[in-house]
């Protein structure tokens, strides 16, 4: 069993995805551990994309992220973290397969909907940031 964290990003709950989400999830055999609806605070969103800090991109996908609710889910199952990763499809929403979140629900690589833990290290890194452990389910 493997946990990885998934994150409904603003442009998916606007866009009024997040029952389709999730209930992609539940079909899929993952068992939701925990989830709840937030606005991200700045330095949380700042924390979480820390590894992009240097990028051009950095401020626009700082604001964008704190720019509504997002849904965080704790996602456990059978090979999570790849099988999110696969279920999300590709960064840029023009390479994603079609039948992937990104894929079917996004055109720009700003708003792509969904993000999802690239490894085990973000992963539980990921989840420590936005759960505590009474917030998740043994
Ligand atoms: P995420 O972290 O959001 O799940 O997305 P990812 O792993 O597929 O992609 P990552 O490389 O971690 O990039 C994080 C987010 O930054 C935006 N981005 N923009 N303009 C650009 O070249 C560019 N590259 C990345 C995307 O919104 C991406 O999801
Ligand atoms: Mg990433």
């Amino acid at each position: 069993m493997e946990r990885t964290y998934a994150m409904i990003k603003p442009d998916g709950v606007r866009r009024g995805l997040t029952a389709e989400i999730l209930s992609r999830f539940i079909r899929k055999g993952y068992r939701i551990v925990g989830l709840k609806q937030m606005i991200i605070p700045l330095e949380l969103a700042q924390n979480h994309y820390g590894e992009h800090k240097e990028r051009p991109f950095f401020g626009e996908l700082v604001t964008f992220i704190t720019s509504g609710p997002v849904v965080a889910i704790a996602l456990e199952g059978n090979g999570t973290i790849a099988g999110l990763r696969q279920m999300m499809g590709a960064t840029n929403p023009a390479n994603a397969e079609m039948g992937t979140f990104r894929g079917d629900f996004a055109s720009s690589i700003g708003e792509n909907v969904i993000h999802g833990s690239a490894n085990a290290d973000d992963a539980a890194r990921e989840l420590g940031l936005f759960f505590s452990a009474a917030e998740l389910l043994e």
